[in-house]
């Protein structure tokens, strides 16, 4: 082989032929091509379009930015770092499509929000399947150290009809920013479900959230860092919405006037979330006469499902 050849071989971005050469190819285009065929025998069909579309993408980012071996065992290393660190409690890949945006993509492209029903948002990592039930009125707090904070509204259907019994799951960070799973003593706080009444009322006691940063002890965190970004999180109460007949809502409600709602680390952030949390000074009466030494606050937040 030449020196000339070789040069043309790696240096090549031809359009190749795709003729289906097996695993044989010597331009760029060749080999991408080659790469996607060897897909075709896939049975599953959404398999075999998915895997040939990351293969044509990730080729052509490859191509793009003329990736250096070094770069790419950097990726590596990278990814090797986010499987060592992650655990049943610490996800370091959910973080990652989370900074990268692709977790908030995936809701945009699954969850277009038609303008009548609750925008959706991300989950995030600190979702919990059994979570303490409390009745109406009852305190999601559980020992979890903030301001205590009144939230109320209603489930409606896209008609304005009340979904009694909607199942309401809310959790959140405490005054340190840290949710229960983050500490090791195992036990639940900041996190509850309950279920509307037959109006579909709801309303509980919880803390009002304040900003915190993602886990950025890790390799995401030094990706952010790297980048000049800010690993915080704009304040946020998780809901998880459902009921019988209805697609489930995951969404947050957002904090309205506090400045990091425009530098939300994770892209969650959505204007139709947005709300007022009324402060009450210290001795103002609750909705439940709940006796309070110091301030607190109030919110409304009226969900709006849409129908399966
Ligand atoms: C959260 O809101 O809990 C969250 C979302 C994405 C990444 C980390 C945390
Ligand atoms: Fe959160």
């Amino acid at each position: 082989m030449t020196e000339t050849t070789e040069t043309t071989r790696t240096g090549t971005t031809g359009t190749g032929t795709g003729t289906g050469t097996g695993t044989r190819g010597t331009t760029e285009q060749e080999l991408t091509d080659n790469v996607v065929a060897s897909f075709d025998t896939a049975k599953d069909e959404r398999f075999r379009e998915v895997m040939q579309a990351l293969v044509r993408h990730a080729h052509a980012f490859v191509r793009e930015t003329r990736l250096t071996e070094a770069e790419w065992s950097a990726a590596i290393g990278f990814l090797t770092a986010a499987g060592h660190i992650t655990t049943d409690t610490r996800q370091e890949f959910v973080l990652l499509s989370d900074v990268l945006g692709i977790s908030m993509l995936t809701v945009a492209v699954n969850e277009p929000g038609l303008g009548e029903s609750t925008e959706s948002t991300v989950l995030g990592p600190f979702f919990v399947q059994d979570s303490p039930e409390i009745d109406l009125g009852g305190d999601i707090a559980g020992g979890a150290k903030g301001e205590p904070s009144w939230v109320a509204g209603t489930v409606k259907d896209t008609d304005g009809n009340p979904v009694p019994g909607a199942r309401i799951e809310v959790w959140e960070a405490d005054d340190d920013g840290m949710y229960d799973v983050q500490y090791d003593d195992g036990a639940l706080a900041g996190r509850a479900h309950l279920f509307a009444d037959t109006e579909g009322r709801y309303r509980f006691w919880a803390l009002t959230p304040t900003p915190y940063p993602i886990p950025d002890d890790g390799p995401v965190g030094r990706l952010l860092q790297h980048a000049g970004r800010s690993p915080m999180r704009a304040p946020h109460l998780h809901f998880k919405v459902t009921a019988p007949g209805f697609h489930t809502l995951i969404t947050h409600m957002f904090v309205a006037g506090d400045p990091t709602l425009d530098s939300d680390s994770v892209f969650g952030v959505k204007e139709s979330l947005v709300r007022p949390f009324d402060r009450h000074r210290p001795g103002t009466p609750t909705p439940d006469s709940r006796q309070l030494e110091g301030p607190w606050t109030s919110a409304r937040f009226d969900i709006v499902l849409r129908k399966e």
